[in-house]
């Protein structure tokens, strides 16, 4: 693990707290994190103590960060900002986190600074999650590897060259968990108007999904390559694909579903 010297969590809700419990998981010393936040759960304020990491309720004087991590809803940024702004300092590397808070809004509300506006995903909370990330020119390669460190505890991280890049990042992996829910409840719902129980239907779709998601994850092979696999000519995958592959199938429809994602993250963004 790279040194990542003093790191300093506002919020450990669902995804600070994930983020921490992969950080602490992960060989990142409690004693180098301080958490900020009004009221985490018992489980969280269990785990903090447990690892020796220090919890504030509000920003105690005094304090210095070298990773100032921002976990809190972007809705609260307005509040929450100016308070810390002491606490980044020459070299603070500040880590945001919340969608459609743009770096030009955290500049304004705590000065220049090195910054990384980071993407990440819901499965984050079971490791399993994938991180878009733009680091500004202030960031240093060290202060980049150092972030690098700990976004990867929740899964991939894959720097993009531009911060309009967050949209699309936005649109593809960060609201991504959702359409794959989708997807096991169509699946249920043709399953059920072919006339199987509804809940049978359910599990068939779920279980596929998963267990499809889970053999892409162990396999060398790209999507593309496992759908070939298992698509015998005039059979009856190829039946399906041949509707869901037309021009009019599902890729137009996610060419449509990510724009209105990706407008939607610029509309936020302001
Ligand atoms: N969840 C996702 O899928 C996802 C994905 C990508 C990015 N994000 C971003 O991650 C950020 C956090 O989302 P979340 O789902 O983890 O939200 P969350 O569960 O509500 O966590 C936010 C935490 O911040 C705490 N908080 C409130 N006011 C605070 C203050 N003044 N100082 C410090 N902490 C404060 C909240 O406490 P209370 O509960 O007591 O208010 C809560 O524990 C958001 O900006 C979101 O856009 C989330």
């Amino acid at each position: 693990m790279v040194s990542v010297g003093h790191v300093v969590l506002v919020g450990a809700g669902n995804m600070g707290g994930a983020l921490l419990s992969g950080w602490l998981a992960n060989g990142i010393a409690g004693s180098s994190v301080t958490v900020i936040d009004p009221s985490p759960s018992e489980a969280m304020q269990a785990m903090i103590s447990k690892a020796g990491a220090t919890h504030h309720s509000t920003l105690p004087d005094g304090l210095a960060a070298d990773i100032l991590f921002l976990a809190v809803k972007p809705q609260l940024m307005e509040k929450v900002l100016p308070g810390l702004k002491p606490l980044v300092g020459e070299t603070t590397v500040v880590v945001s986190i919340a969608a459609g808070t743009t770096l030009a809004f955290l500049t304004r509300q705590l000065g220049e600074a090195g910054m990384v506006r980071a993407m990440p995903n819901t499965p984050a909370m079971i490791g399993r999650g994938v991180t878009g990330a733009y680091a500004n020119p202030k960031v240093s390669d060290a202060q980049r590897d150092a972030v690098q460190a700990l976004l990867k505890v929740s899964g991939p991280v894959e720097w993009v060259s531009s911060e309009a890049d967050i949209d699309s990042v936005t649109a593809v992996s960060g609201s991504g968990p959702a359409y794959v829910f989708y997807l096991v409840e169509c699946m249920a719902e043709a399953g059920r108007k072919l006339g199987l129980p509804e809940d049978v239907a359910m599990r068939l779709a779920r279980e596929t999904v998963s267990g499809a998601g889970e053999l892409l994850n162990r396999s060398p092979d790209i999507a593309s390559k496992l759908r070939q696999n298992v698509t015998s000519p005039g059979g009856t995958t190829a039946a399906a694909l041949s509707v869901l592959m037309a021009d009019d199938g599902m890729q137009p429809l996610f060419d449509k579903a990510l724009e209105a994602a990706r407008t939607r993250a610029q509309e936020l963004g302001g």
